[in-house]
C-alpha cells in the first residue's frame, strides 16, 4: 500500500482523495492551511488531515502538491528537510516546472508534473503530466495510476505543459460556456431551461464519446451530421462567420500564455 500525502485539500486536492477512497492500493492522508478546513475535509472524505506539513511529508512515501501556486515556495521549504531520493513530489500547481519545484525542495526528491481538470471530480478528468529530470518508469507508473482512477491520462513533455494547461487544464470552462450558450438557444426556440440544459449537455457529451470511442477525426464525424442541403450545414456556416474555431484556438493560446506568465 502506498502512503499518499495531499497537501493542500481544496478543489482537486479533494477531487483526488475521494477518488481512491475504497482503493486498497493507497492510504491517503492530508493538510490543509486552516485546523477550521482540515477538520471539514476529515469529515467530508473520512480521511486523516491535519496542518502539519512536515509530518506528512515525512510519513509520506508520494506526496501530492495541491496548494495554489503562489502558496507554492512556501510549502516546499518547509516540508524539503522530510524529504528523500526514496519520495516521489507530484506537483499539480499550474505553471510551476519540475525545475522550480526541485529547487524550492532542495532537489531531494524526484518531482513529477501533472495538470489535472475538475471532471476528476466525478472520474471523468484529463490529467497531462511529465517527468523531471530524475524521474524514473515506476514512478511515472505511479502518477499514471493515480490519476488512471479519476479520468484519462496522457504523458506529453513539459515544454507542452502550458498549452495543455490552456487546453485540458482550463477546457471545462470553454466547455462550460458553450454549454450554456446553447442552453440559451435552446429557450431562444421555446424550450423549457431544464430541458434546454440537458440537451446542450447530453450533446457535448455524446459527441466528445463518439470521438473517443471511434477514434476518427473529428470532421469526418461531422460530415456524418451533415446532410446535402439540410439544416445542419446552416448550423456550421453561422458558426464560421462567427470565427467559433478560431476563436476557441486564441483561447487556448491566451490561457497558455498566462500559464507562462504566472511564473514571470
Ligand atoms: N481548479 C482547477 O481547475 C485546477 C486544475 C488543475 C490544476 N489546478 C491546480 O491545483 C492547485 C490547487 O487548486 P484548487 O483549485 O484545488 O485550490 P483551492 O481550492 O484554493 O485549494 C487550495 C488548498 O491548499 C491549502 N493550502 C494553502 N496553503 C497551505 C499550506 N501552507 N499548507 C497546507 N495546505 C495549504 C488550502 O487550505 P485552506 O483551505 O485551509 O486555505 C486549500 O485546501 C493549484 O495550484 C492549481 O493551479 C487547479
Amino acid at each position: 500500500m502506498i502512503k499518499l500525502g495531499i497537501i493542500g485539500m481544496g478543489k482537486m486536492g479533494e477531487a483526488v482523495a475521494a477518488g481512491l477512497r475504497g482503493s486498497k492500493a493507497y492510504s491517503v492522508r492530508g493538510t490543509t492551511r486552516s485546523a477550521e478546513s482540515a477538520n471539514e475535509a476529515k469529515k467530508k472524505l473520512g480521511i486523516d488531515c491535519g496542518t502539519d506539513n512536515l509530518a506528512l511529508a515525512k510519513e509520506s512515501e508520494v506526496l501530492l502538491l495541491c496548494v495554489k501556486p503562489h502558496q507554492a515556495e512556501k510549502v516546499l521549504r518547509e516540508i524539503s528537510p522530510a524529504l528523500t531520493n526514496k519520495k516521489l513530489l507530484i506537483t499539480i500547481c499550474a505553471s510551476l516546472t519540475t525545475e522550480q519545484v526541485s529547487a524550492w525542495s532542495d532537489e531531494r526528491c524526484s518531482v513529477i508534473r501533472a495538470m489535472p481538470n475538475t471532471p476528476c471530480l466525478i472520474g471523468e478528468g484529463m490529467t497531462v503530466f511529465c517527468g523531471g529530470p530524475n524521474t524514473n518508469p515506476a514512478q511515472m507508473e505511479i502518477v499514471s495510476k493515480i490519476f488512471g482512477v479519476l479520468g484519462k491520462t496522457a504523458v506529453i513533455e513539459e515544454s507542452l505543459m502550458d498549452g495543455a494547461t490552456g487546453l485540458s487544464g482550463c477546457g471545462p470552462a470553454y466547455a462550460y460556456l458553450i454549454i450554456e450558450a446553447l442552453s440559451e438557444a435552446g429557450v431562444k426556440v421555446g424550450l423549457p431551461r431544464d430541458v434546454s440544459t440537458l440537451l446542450a449537455a447530453q450533446t457535448l457529451r455524446g459527441a466528445s464519446q463518439m470521438v473517443l470511442d471511434r477514434g476518427v477525426h473529428p470532421a469526418a464525424l461531422k460530415d456524418e451530421v451533415t446532410t446535402p442541403a439540410g439544416c445542419t450545414i446552416d448550423g456550421l456556416m453561422a458558426l464560421e462567420e462567427g470565427k467559433l474555431r478560431v476563436t476557441l484556438i486564441k483561447a487556448v493560446l491566451a490561457a497558455a500564455k498566462r500559464s507562462r506568465g504566472l511564473r514571470a
